[in-house]
C-alpha cells in the first residue's frame, strides 16, 4: 500500500528516495513520483509503472531535500495525474498515505478561493491547504499545523516548499511513520525498511505527531503543539535485502521456506519440556492467569488464523473465545468483556483497521492486549502489553503464507499456555513433541509440489471454484479458497462441509471443481457424505486426504494424500498443499504472484 520516503541531506538524496521506494515496493503500489527542489524550482517526476520506470525518468535530476511515494490508488483511478507528489501553484509539494474524509467540502472551498485542482485525490487538498497558510506569511510549520487542525481522517504526510530548501515537514494520524535520524542529514519514511540503507537510528512518531526536519536536527511536535521528546531507537531489522535465490517468485519461496519459519518460531518457545508463558512477554504469566476468554481481531489471512485457534483455544484451555473481522468489530456496538484477552493477529502489525480495532478494545475498558505480529517494531507490538514475534523473516508476496502457519503455532503456544494455567493441559510432552516435529512434517507436504502442479493444470480454465472443509479444517478451506482467488483471479468461495445442501450445492456441476480439506479426523464420515452429494450433481472433486483416508480415485475423485495426520496441528500441514494449488495455478494463468492486481501487502488505510 502507499508508502513514504522524505530527505534533507547535503548531498543528493533522489537515490536516497529512489532506493527507498524499491524496499518499499512489495507492500503494492500502482504509481509511484518524487519531488525535489533543484535550482530554487520544485522538479516533480510521475510513473504509472515500476519503480524501475521512474529510476530512468529521474536520471539527472538533483535535489538536498525531497519527498517521494508510491501510491495505492483510493480516491481516483491509478494514472500520473493522481500520483503523488501533489503540488499547489509551483510552491508547496506534499505525499500522502491514508485517507481525508472531509476532501470533497474542503475542496470546493479551495475551489472557491480560487484553487485549480489537477488531479482526483483527497491529497490535494492538502497541498492546497498548506499553500493558501503559506502565502499568508506563516512558517511551513505554522502552515502545516493550520493545514491539519482542518482534516478530518487518516493520514502520513510529507510536505516540502520550493522556496525553503531547508526545512522538511512530516506528520501522521492514523498512518505509520518514523523518522531516520543521520549525521548532517535525516529521513522520514512510513517503514524502517525504507532508511536501512541510510540509518538504523529511527524515532516512531506517536499519533499526532509532527516533525520539522532540517539537515542538523529536527523538533517533534504533539497533537496540541507541544514540542516533545520521543526515544530514538537502533532498529534490529536487518538491512540485507530480500534476495530470490532459485526461486521464481516471493511467494514460491516464502511457501518453502515454511519447516525454518516454524523451527524459527518454536525456538525461543519450545526448547525445554514445559512451556512457559514468559514467552508472550514479562507481565505474561499474571495478566494470563487474570483473564476469562479470549477476543481475536484481525484482517485477511491472519483472520482466518484466529479461526483455527478459537477451535484450539475452546477444546484445550476450555477458554471462550470470539474472532471478529477487524474492520467489522471497530464499528460494532459490542457488550464488552473487560477481563478477556484481546489478541490482534498481524503478519505486518500496521493493519490500519487492526490498529483502530485495537484503539477500540482498549477504549471499551479492555486492559489485556496481546500482539501476535510478524513484524518486531511495528505499530501492534508497540501498542500491545503482551507480544510475541513470529520469526518467519521478511514476507514479500502479497498473499501470505508463512507468516500465516507461524501464527498458528503461536497461537498454539497461547492455547498450551492457557491450558496449563488453568489445569486443563494433558499431555503437555506429546504436544511439544509434535512442535517440535512440525518443521519435518512440513517438509513431507512440500514433497508433494511436483504433484500439486501437475493438478493444478487442471484449474487454469476454470472461472470459480467450491472448497469445503469442517471443524479445524472450515478455516483452512477459507484459506485456501483466499489464496486462489488472491493471486489467480479465479472466483473462489468456501463452505463449512455441512452448510452445502443449504445453498451452494445448487452451484454445483461438472465445471465446478470442488476442493475438500479431508484430514482422518473426527468428522471424516460426515465429510465423505458431503463429497458423496457433490459427486451425485457431477461435481468434480479434489481431495487432500490424510494417508490414512480411506478413499479412493475414481472417475471424477482425485485424491491427493497427505505424508501423515498431525492430530490438532493438522490445519498447519493441510495449509501447504492449498498454497502451492494456488501458486500453480497463478502460475498456469500468468499472473503476478507476487503482486497481485489491486492488493496491497500492508493495508494502511480503512
Ligand atoms: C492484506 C494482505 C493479506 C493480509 C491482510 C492482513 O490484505 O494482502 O495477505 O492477510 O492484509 O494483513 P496483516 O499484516 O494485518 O496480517
Amino acid at each position: 500500500m502507499c508508502g513514504i520516503v522524505g530527505a534533507i541531506a547535503e548531498r543528493n538524496v533522489v537515490p536516497i528516495l529512489l532506493e527507498g521506494l524499491q524496499r518499499l515496493e512489495y507492500r503494492g503500489y500502482d504509481s509511484a513520483g518524487l519531488v525535489v527542489v533543484e535550482n530554487a524550482r520544485l522538479k516533480r517526476l510521475r510513473s504509472t509503472g515500476r519503480v524501475a520506470e521512474l529510476m530512468q525518468i529521474s536520471k539527472g535530476t538533483e535535489g538536498n531535500i525531497g519527498i517521494a511515494h508510491t501510491r495505492w490508488a483510493t480516491h481516483g483511478i491509478p494514472s500520473e495525474r493522481n500520483a503523488h507528489p501533489h503540488i499547489s501553484r509551483d510552491l508547496i509539494a506534499v505525499v500522502h498515505n491514508g485517507i481525508i474524509e472531509n476532501y470533497e467540502s474542503l475542496r470546493d472551498g479551495l475551489v472557491k478561493a480560487g484553487y485549480e485542482f489537477t488531479s482526483d485525490t483527497d491529497t490535494e487538498v492538502i497541498a492546497h491547504l498548506v499553500h493558501s497558510h503559506y502565502a499568508k506569511g506563516m512558517t511551513l510549520l505554522k502552515a502545516v499545523q493550520a493545514t491539519l487542525k482542518e482534516l478530518v481522517g487518516a493520514y502520513a504526510i510529507g510536505v516540502i516548499a520550493a522556496d525553503n530548501p531547508d526545512r522538511l515537514i512530516s506528520a501522521r494520524r492514523g498512518s505509520p511513520l518514523l523518522l531516520g535520524v543521520g549525521i548532517g542529514e535525516n529521513f522520514v519514511a512510513s517503514d524502517v525498511s525504507a532508511l536501512l540503507p541510510v540509518t538504523n537510528r529511527v524515532v516512531y512518531l506517536e499519533e499526532g505527531d509532527l516533525v520539522e526536519l532540517d539537515r542538523q536536527g529536527y523538533r517533534i511536535y504533539d497533537a496540541e503543539g507541544n514540542e516533545v521528546a520521543r526515544p530514538v531507537q537502533t532498529s534490529e531489522i536487518s538491512n540485507e535485502s530480500v534476495q530470490l535465490g532459485n526461486y521464481r517468485h516471493y511467494m514460491q519461496k516464502e511457501i518453502h521456506e515454511q519447516p525454518e519459519a516454524i523451527a524459527n518460531t518454536l525456538e525461543t518457545a519450545c526448547n525445554s519440556h514445559s512451556i512457559m508463558p514468559g514467552i508472550f512477554g514479562a507481565e505474561a504469566e499474571s495478566c494470563l492467569s487474570r483473564i476469562d476468554g479470549i477476543l481475536i481481531l484481525a484482517c485477511g489471512t491472519s483472520y482466518h488464523a484466529g479461526l483455527v485457534a478459537r477451535y484450539w483455544l475452546e477444546e484445550i484451555s476450555g477458554l471462550h473465545c470470539t474472532v471478529e473481522i477487524a474492520s467489522e468489530y471497530r464499528y460494532r456496538k459490542s457488550v464488552p468483556n473487560p477481563n478477556a484477552l484481546v489478541v490482534v493477529l498481524s503478519q505486518s502489525g500496521e493493519t490500519a483497521d487492526t490498529q483502530a480495532a485495537l484503539s477500540h478494545a482498549k477504549s471499551l475498558g479492555h486492559v489485556h492486549t496481546l500482539a501476535i505480529c510478524n513484524v518486531p517494531e511495528s505499530a501492534l507490538v508497540r501498542q500491545s502489553k503482551l507480544r510475541f514475534l513470529t520469526r518467519a523473516g521478511p514476507e514479500i508476496g502479497v498473499a501470505s503464507t508463512k507468516a500465516f502457519t507461524t501464527q498458528l503455532v503461536a497461537l498454539f503456544l497461547l492455547t498450551l499456555v492457557l491450558a496449563k494455567q488453568r489445569n486443563h493441559l494433558t499431555a503437555e510432552s506429546e504436544h511439544l513433541h509434535a512442535l517440535r516435529h512440525l518443521p519435518a512434517a512440513v517438509q513431507k507436504v512440500l514433497d508433494l509440489e511436483p504433484k500439486i502442479a501437475r493438478l493444478a493444470e487442471k484449474f487454469a480454465s476454470k472461472h470459480h471454484a467450491l472448497f469445503l472443509g469442517r471443524g479445524l479444517h472450515y478455516p483452512i478451506a477459507l484459506e485456501g479458497a483466499l489464496k486462489l482467488k488472491e493471486i489467480s483471479y479465479i472466483h473462489a468461495e468456501a463452505y463449512p462441509a455441512g452448510e452445502l445442501k443449504h445453498g451452494p450445492l445448487a452451484l454445483v456441476d461438472k465445471d465446478m471443481p470442488v476442493i475438500s480439506v479431508a484430514p482422518n479426523d473426527a468428522l471424516l464420515e460426515k465429510l465423505k457424505s458431503n463429497l458423496h452429494e457433490v459427486r451425485a450433481r457431477g461435481g468434480e472433486l479434489y481431495v487432500f486426504a490424510d494417508a490414512d483416508t480411506h478413499m479412493n480415485e475414481e472417475e471424477g475423485v482425485h485424491i491427493m494424500r497427505m505424508p501423515e495426520h498431525a492430530g490438532y496441528l493438522s490445519p498447519i500441514l493441510h495449509t501447504i498443499p492449498l498454497q502451492l494449488l494456488a501458486y500453480y495455478v497463478a502460475l498456469q494463468k500468468g499472473t503476478d504472484v507476487d503482486k497481485p492486481r489491486n492488493l496491497a501487502k500492508s493495508v494502511t488505510v480503512e
